[in-house]
């Protein structure tokens, strides 16, 4: 198992600061020698999950959407050994791209639970400093655990919850220098742990 996925939850196509601040944690593991990709959930077309119950049965879905036609080919993918959900703070919590991402992802508990003991990362952008990127971050935490993956913290010496960063700095996203070490350091925990 190689691969690293982020999922983006902004729905921003362009100058997405969850975008950006996902690729510096990409970035480290790439150079700890794991192919990644990113999705950018803003680039598929899907609605949410409306419990027909086809997915108890076996890995299918019966909207066809681009959920069913890309995304789940991509994350039933076995090479993968982490994933790193990203988002956008938006009410203290998590964008509504991502929670309906969360919920249509219950396809791969319900089949043999597919993204159990993957490592799984979390990703926050808030434009307040004490906006609520530690809530969202749980939202993604809960999920997590739900599929049984192995969460993990960003790296010391940051070291809390994940990557929590902050987009209304007066410099910008990269003004956030201490958010910008979480987000790395997030990264070099999702190597080390995924090459275990
Ligand atoms: C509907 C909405 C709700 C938001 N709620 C919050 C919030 O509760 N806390 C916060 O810090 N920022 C909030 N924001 C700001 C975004 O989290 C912030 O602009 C973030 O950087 C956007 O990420 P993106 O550039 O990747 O789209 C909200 C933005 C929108 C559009």
């Amino acid at each position: 198992m190689t691969k690293i996925l982020g999922i983006c939850g902004s729905p921003n196509k362009e100058n997405s600061t969850t975008l950006s601040s996902l690729r510096k944690t990409l970035d480290v593991c790439a150079r700890e020698g794991f192919d990644t990709e990113i999705i950018e959930l803003s680039r598929y077309s899907f609605g949410g999950c409306i419990d027909c119950g086809a997915c108890k049965k076996k890995l299918t879905c019966s909207q066809k959407d681009d959920f069913k036609t890309h995304l789940i080919p991509k994350l039933s993918d076995e090479n993968v050994s982490g994933i790193v959900f990203a988002s956008p703070v938006y009410f203290g919590g998590i964008t509504g791209q991502m929670k309906t991402f969360i919920d249509r992802a219950v396809i791969f508990r319900r089949n043999g639970f597919l993204f159990a003991n993957k490592v799984a990362g979390a990703l926050t952008v808030g434009r307040s400093r004490n906006g609520g990127q530690e809530l969202a971050t749980l939202d993604i935490v809960k999920a997590a655990l739900i599929h049984g993956m192995v969460i993990v913290p960003d790296a010391a010496p940051t070291s809390h919850f994940g990557a929590n960063l902050w987009s209304g700095h007066p410099d910008g996203i990269d003004g956030d220098t201490i958010g910008l070490d979480t987000a790395v350091n997030l990264g070099v925990n999702m190597a080390r742990h995924a090459r275990k």
